[in-house]
């Protein structure tokens, strides 16, 4: 296995590398995708596509265009979640948000043409496995576990519940509810598809399954402390505004001292579901950790 720094950066060299070639009438629309993918970003999701691939015994050159497709997508997500009819954001990883450089219009249509791109780059790498029908099977599970938790029961469910919670009264289910699908789910979705492509058993998928359910809620009760007590310039993005959209989370409904000790719960139990992999596992207990003391 590598480190976090050595997936990353592959990552970061080849992350634009799968776009397809666009028209030049629609020079502004690749720039703009390519805009908010370069800016920064810490590229967990991908990061944990490679690592899960590595850790199954796959092949991680054929992992890369799906872990640049899981951020392709989360940066849509990104996109969109900051436009005006959203959280109304001006500053993403710690440049201007897409629609303050390029306009609502392109911003909507960037998001469109990032999460397009991960079907169009994800669909590509199946077909290129059709005569291998064993591996061609791992592909496509791999690329349905990605789109299915990215859409309608996972990461655009859970941002509908999160618009649609502000300013109603404190209500702890919707908040699990927020918290499993707009965040854990594309959290998940990388460690699932990666152990697929590396051809992980039940056993392996169930348990990592739970390790990156935890990791994930986990991860966005973080963001939700941060946005109370965090330090805009570190995070690259405006903070306080959970409160002032009225926001469904975690600490806006259980408070800040019950928020940390979740987290802490949280963090212990994703490391507990990994045990029996003993130091094996370390990548994945460290990072754990890493990710409940984060500053940004
Ligand atoms: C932000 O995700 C959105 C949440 C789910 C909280 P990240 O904190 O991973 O954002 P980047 O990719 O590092 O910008
Ligand atoms: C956004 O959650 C999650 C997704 C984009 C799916 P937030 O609205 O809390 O994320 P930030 O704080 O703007 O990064
Ligand atoms: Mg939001
Ligand atoms: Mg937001
Ligand atoms: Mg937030």
């Amino acid at each position: 296995m590598l480190s976090f720094d050595e997936y990353k950066s592959l990552i970061n060299k080849h992350l634009t590398d799968f776009i397809p070639e666009t028209d030049c009438k629609a020079a502004v629309l690749r720039e703009s995708m390519e805009y908010s993918l370069t800016i920064g970003g810490k590229r967990l999701r991908p990061v944990l596509l490679l690592a899960a691939c590595d850790f199954a015994g796959g092949d991680i050159d054929q992992a890369l265009p799906y872990a640049c497709s899981l951020e392709y997508i989360h940066t849509y997500s990104l996109i969109h979640d900051d436009l005006p009819a959203m959280d109304n954001d001006d500053l993403r990883r710690g440049k201007p948000t897409n629609h303050k450089v390029y306009g609502d219009d392109i911003a909507i249509l960037a998001g469109d043409g990032l999460l397009n791109t991960a079907a169009e780059v994800m669909t590509g790498e199946v077909i290129k496995y059709a005569g291998h029908p064993h591996l061609m099977e791992r592909h496509a599970r791999a690329a349905h576990e990605i789109m299915s938790r990215a859409g309608i029961r996972g990461m655009i469910g859970g941002q509908t519940a999160d618009v649609k919670g502000e300013y109603m009264e404190a209500d702890a289910d919707l908040v699990k509810y927020i918290e499993l699908h707009k965040t854990a789910d594309l959290i998940t979705a990388p460690v699932r598809a990666g152990l697929m492509l590396g051809g992980a058993d039940d056993e392996m998928l169930e348990a990592f399954t739970s390790y990156a359910l935890d990791t994930g809620v986990a991860f966005q009760i973080l963001d939700d402390i941060l946005d109370f007590e965090g330090d805009a310039e570190l995070i690259g993005k405006e903070v306080g505004k959970d409160k002032d959209l009225g926001k469904c989370n975690y600490v806006c409904v259980h408070g800040l001292d019950a928020a940390r000790a979740e987290l802490h719960r949280l963090t212990s139990d994703a490391k507990a579901s990994l045990s029996r992999y003993g130091s094996d596992a370390d990548f994945f207990i460290e990072l754990a950790g890493m990710l409940e003391i984060r500053k940004y």
